[in-house]
């Protein structure tokens, strides 16, 4: 069987929250056995709702994630059905507005019926080595949640 698809799928200006996705993305990499892609929101196309897990991050951008995470979320509430169930873990950073953000994500992503991978991260401007760490150690979570749903 194919390995178990994560996408890490993330809003970035400045780095600070591409930073968080590949601490993400390293975790689950080094759980073995998922295939894990990076990619910008704007990015994202219709066949990517097939992957089997998801990771969603933002900057905050007026204590809200940002417009291009949010216009996926629009474009994708068609197909909305494609989420359900799946394991899906969140993560912001900010200049004090991270949780706000977070929290603007949960509300929507809850539209979608995910398995929820919690808790989210929101860190404080760029990621230190504590939240790289817990970064890593919740992406590591995110995929084997993805195993264990592709059993
Ligand atoms: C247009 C814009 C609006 C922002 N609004 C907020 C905000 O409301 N609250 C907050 O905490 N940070 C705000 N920030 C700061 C960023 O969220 C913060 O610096 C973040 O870590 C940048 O992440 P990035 O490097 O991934 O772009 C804003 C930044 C920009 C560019």
């Amino acid at each position: 069987m194919a390995e178990p698809k994560i996408v890490i799928v993330y809003a970035s200006r400045s780095g600070n929250t591409e930073k968080l996705a590949q601490a993400i993305a390293e975790g689950a990499k080094a759980s073995g056995g998922v295939a894990v892609t990076l990619k910008r929101a704007r990015d994202m196309k219709v066949q990517d709702a097939e992957a089997d897990a998801f990771a969603f991050g933002s900057h905050s951008a007026f204590e809200y994630m940002a417009g291009e995470l949010k216009n996926l979320f629009e474009e994708w509430y068609s197909i909305r059905s494609r989420l359900t169930g799946k394991p899906v873990l969140l993560f912001t950073t900010g200049k004090g507005g991270q949780v706000s953000a977070l929290e603007s994500i949960d509300k929507v992503v809850g539209v979608f019926n995910p398995t929820w991978v919690k808790p989210g991260i929101a860190t404080e401007g760029a990621p230190g080595e504590a939240d790289k760490a817990k970064a890593r150690e919740m992406g590591k979570k995110l995929a084997e949640a993805a195993k264990k749903k592709s059993k």
